[in-house]
């Protein structure tokens, strides 16, 4: 659940990651496969169901490849869409200040550091979208980048 993580990461001093997500495509995920286009998609596709409820539309719209789609429902809210834990995994188990402050304490309970960033974004922006053009990484970055602020 994002406001999880917000409830740390929004201040200034931490680089504001709550709202730069939240004014991201990112958050509206969930949203854009309630469109009419998104239906019209799945239709295509031969999908039974609406494409919001499709495991074949979720599995990048809200879960993605660093979260188990088991989650979802449990402790993913699917209206949160591409989610802070989507991309740097499960936090119950690193998310306690204790354990956040000591990266390599976090990233042994589950924290996602990815660094090589490029290749994690083509785990969902690529051919397989229906919707894709084309991923051009150093503008799509500077749109969603939330570094937390040097010191
Ligand atoms: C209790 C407060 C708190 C909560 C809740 C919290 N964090 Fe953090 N997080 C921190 C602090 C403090 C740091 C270290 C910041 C620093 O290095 O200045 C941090 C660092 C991070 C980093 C950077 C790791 C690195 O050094 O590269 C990531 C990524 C991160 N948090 C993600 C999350 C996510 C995702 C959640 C929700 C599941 C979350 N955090 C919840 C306090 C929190
Ligand atoms: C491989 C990951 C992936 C899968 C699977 C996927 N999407 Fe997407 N979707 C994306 C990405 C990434 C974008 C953002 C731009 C792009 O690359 O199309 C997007 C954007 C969209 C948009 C918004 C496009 C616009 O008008 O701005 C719609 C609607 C959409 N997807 C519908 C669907 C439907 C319906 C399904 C299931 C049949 C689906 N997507 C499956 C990754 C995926
Ligand atoms: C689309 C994937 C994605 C989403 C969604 C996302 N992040 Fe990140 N985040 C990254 C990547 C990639 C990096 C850079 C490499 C790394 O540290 O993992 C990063 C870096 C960070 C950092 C460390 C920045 C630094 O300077 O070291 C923090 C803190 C963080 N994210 C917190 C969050 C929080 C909180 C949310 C939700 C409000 C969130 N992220 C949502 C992919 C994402
Ligand atoms: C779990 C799958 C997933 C991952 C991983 C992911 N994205 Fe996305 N991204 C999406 C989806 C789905 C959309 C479409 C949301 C919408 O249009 O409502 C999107 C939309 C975007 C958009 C806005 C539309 C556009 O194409 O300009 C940007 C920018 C973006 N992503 C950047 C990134 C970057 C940079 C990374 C890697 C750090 C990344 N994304 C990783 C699923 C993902």
């Amino acid at each position: 659940m994002v406001e999880a993580c917000g409830m740390c990461h929004k201040s200034e001093k931490q680089g504001k990651q709550l709202d730069i997500w939240k004014a991201s495509a990112h958050s509206k995920a969930f949203e854009a496969l309630k469109s009419d286009k998104a239906n019209t998609i799945a239709k295509e596709k031969g999908l039974k169901v609406p494409a919001a409820e499709a495991p074949e539309c979720l599995k990048c719209h809200v879960s993605g490849h660093n979260a188990d789609a088991s989650l979802i429902g449990k402790k993913f809210k699917v209206e949160d869409g591409v989610q802070c834990e989507t991309c740097h995994g499960a936090g119950a188990d690193y998310k306690d200040m204790k354990i956040m402050k000591n990266k390599e304490e976090a990233v042994k309970n589950g924290l996602i550091v990815n660094t090589e960033k490029e290749k994690f974004c083509t785990g969902c922006h690529n051919t397989e979208s229906p919707t894709f053009t084309e991923f051009k990484y150093e503008e799509q970055w500077a749109k969603i980048k939330h570094s937390i602020p040097a010191k």
